[in-house]
């Protein structure tokens, strides 16, 4: 699939935080050459401060709110790739608006993995704690259902390298006959 196909694409990525979905949507952006949206970035910008700050201040579901409505926003685009942030699914709307406006790609990390990239984390409200691998595991045993219910394919993000992991995408997803949203 090329940015020549033409097809309106809307892709998203859903995974634990520190599992590069960031990273890995800027480039696959560049490569399918559409836009690109990082949902935390956009919140940010609607609540004038960092999500940590928010949290702090007014707690975890005034910050779903705000994402709520970030991500309704988001999946209406024609076309794009969206990173949306590691909570994103727990909304049972935010799940079922990615899975039906958007082709949604599950990155799969363990948690030991994704500890060893977040241990000196600073940024994330949810892991300043003092058991963070911790955390994470049981935040990954609350959300893997979650993810995988959300998303049309699942990527391992353990061994490849990024431009690795965007050419599995794009394969995947070329494979799939383009990056079109599915039917309902
Ligand atoms: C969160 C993940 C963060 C951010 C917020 C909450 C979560 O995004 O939305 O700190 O609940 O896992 P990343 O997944 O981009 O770190």
């Amino acid at each position: 699939m090329t940015a020549a196909s033409n097809k309106p694409s809307l892709i998203a990525l859903v995974g634990m935080p520190g599992g590069g979905k960031s990273t890995v949507g800027r480039q696959l952006s560049r490569r399918l050459e559409l836009p690109f949206a990082d949902s935390d970035t956009l919140i940010e910008a609607r609540i004038g401060t960092s999500v940590r700050d928010f949290f702090d201040k007014h707690g975890e579901a005034a910050f779903r709110d705000v994402e709520e409505s970030i991500i309704d926003e988001l999946t209406q685009r024609g076309s794009g790739v969206i990173a949306t942030g590691g909570g994103a699914v727990l909304r049972e709307s935010n799940r079922t608006r990615l899975k039906e406006r958007c082709v949604v790609v599950y990155l799969r990390s363990s948690p030991e993995e994704l500890y060893r990239r977040l241990r000196h984390d600073t940024q994330r409200p949810l892991l300043q704690v003092d058991d963070p691998l911790g955390r994470l595991r049981d935040l990954h045993q609350q959300r893997h259902p979650l993810y995988e219910a959300t998303a049309h394919y699942v990527m391992e993000t353990g061994r490849p390298s990024v431009p690795a992991l965007v050419n599995m995408i794009l394969m995947q997803l070329e494979l799939a006959g383009g990056a079109v949203p599915p039917k309902p």
